[in-house]
């Protein structure tokens, strides 16, 4: 088929052939379908979905873009956990060295943040030093020897995606179900893990808004990996509010290191631990999540997980005495509180506002060529259903720049709903094994 056919079969909603998506992605990848053509395709598809067939066929296509990661010097269990992105998403931090802790090996390619999700490269460039740039064969000797590594995704690894993902962005076909499936499952199978947990967020600060669409995700990129010959489980998680209270990058890494010795906020320290919990029994290491989730909390509590991280970051040029004096991170110069302009309860919060404030404030980027403050974020100091007076501290705000304060400010008090009703949604909505 000629590329214009594929857009209109997709148009009117006829299936797509195998070789006819593999034809518009590689040709995409290799500049021979200018962007207009694959807006018009990637809208298509947005608008008339894609059967499980296709779905699987793009992720091919997208794979076949590129190479894979090559692990075959790295023993034992390759393990790896993707979050489909969120707001003070600072898990990553935490649940890498604890699984390396458990003995599984980590090889975790991370992304940057873009809109109002933040991203793990950003926040670990954050710790003075840090390299998250290591070439693939250094990344994988890390992985053998001390058990993790984190780093960006090499050049290699699907360039259909980078490329596909950089035009959904500014044609309004990022929350696609199908398509992002595609997107993620393309970049787990290329980083050639032997088992994939997918925590899938749902919620006013994730894409997927409600519990079934959230379903359908993570059935959709199970069935993918499957298909392919991956074990990949999914833990659905709630996203109606940040993940702990610190949202920005320093100030996400200094909360995880709490986190790490056996603090920090309590919804975090409890989905790191059944995340960890979860990977240990789809990876084979425990029978059942009641017993992994006690060898998670000892990894917690015992220090362990913290010296891994230690190991992680030393090994990655990072300054690992940040985890000793977290005033080494970059700290912003001034505090802007917004509080609260009537009395009861925190019924509701609009969580990609809360993300989308902190990325204006410089947290984040809104082109992926964009630089970002380390320093600048949002601590939320009310959580859903926290009892809050007139005039109390909803959220602190951390600035560097004082020409978006007015306006971050604004969107954060917005974000927040008091009211007297308060229904709040567990932390984990389903577990979904293999
Ligand atoms: N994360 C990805 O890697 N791809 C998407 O499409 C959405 C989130």
């Amino acid at each position: 088929m000629r590329i214009t056919d594929i857009i209109a079969a997709k148009r009117d909603g006829l299936d797509i052939a195998d070789q006819d998506i593999s034809k518009i992605v590689l040709d995409y990848a290799a500049g021979d379908v200018p962007d207009y053509q694959m807006s018009a395709f990637l809208m298509a598809c947005y608008i008339r979905g894609l059967s499980f067939a296709e779905v699987s066929a793009m992720t091919r296509a997208m794979i076949d873009s590129g190479g894979m990661l090559d692990l075959s010097g790295v023993s034992g269990v390759k393990v790896d956990k993707h979050s489909t992105g969120g707001v003070g998403d600072k898990t990553t931090l935490i649940v890498v060295p604890m699984l390396a802790v458990c003995g599984l090996k980590v090889p975790k390619m991370s992304g940057r943040g873009l809109g109002f999700t933040g991203g793990t490269l950003d926040k670990l460039e954050s710790i003075p030093g840090f390299n998250t740039a290591i070439d693939p064969q250094a990344f994988a000797g890390q992985v053998e020897d001390i058990g993790a590594a984190i780093a960006g995704q090499s050049r290699e690894i699907v360039p259909a995606d980078k490329k596909i993902y950089a035009l959904r962005d500014v044609t309004a076909t990022v929350e696609s179900i199908p398509l992002i499936a595609a997107s993620i499952m393309s970049k787990k199978i290329a980083c050639a893990s032997d088992v994939v947990l997918l925590d899938v967020k749902v919620g006013s600060g994730a894409f997927a808004r409600d519990i079934v669409q959230a379903r359908e995700l993570a059935n959709t990129m199970i069935a993918i990996g499957a298909n392919l010959g991956k074990t990949v489980g999914a833990v659905v998680t709630d996203m109606n509010q940040p993940l702990g209270c610190a949202v920005g990058n320093a100030i996400e890494v200094a909360e995880a290191i709490d986190a790490l010795k056996g603090g920090g906020p309590d919804d975090l320290r409890r989905l790191c631990v059944e995340l960890c919990a979860v990977m240990l029994v789809i990876a084979g290491r425990c029978e059942s999540v009641s017993d992994s989730r006690s060898l998670a909390v000892s990894c917690l509590d015992s220090g362990e997980a913290l010296r891994k991280f230690v190991e992680i970051v030393a090994a990655q040029g990072g300054d690992a005495g940040v985890v000793e004096d977290a005033l080494l991170l970059p700290q912003a110069r001034s505090r802007c509180d917004v509080t609260s302009l009537e009395s009861g309860f925190v019924s509701e919060i609009a969580c990609a506002r809360i993300g989308a404030a902190a990325s204006l404030l410089g947290a984040g980027r809104r082109y992926k060529e964009d630089a970002v403050d380390s320093a600048v974020g949002i601590i939320v100091k009310k959580k859903l259903g926290d009892r809050v007076e007139k005039g109390e501290v909803l959220a602190q705000l951390h600035v560097n720049d004082e020409s978006n304060v007015s306006e971050a400010s604004n969107m954060v008090s917005d974000a927040y709903r008091i009211g007297r009703e308060v229904a709040i949604s567990p932390l984990i909505h389903e577990i979904i094994r293999p």
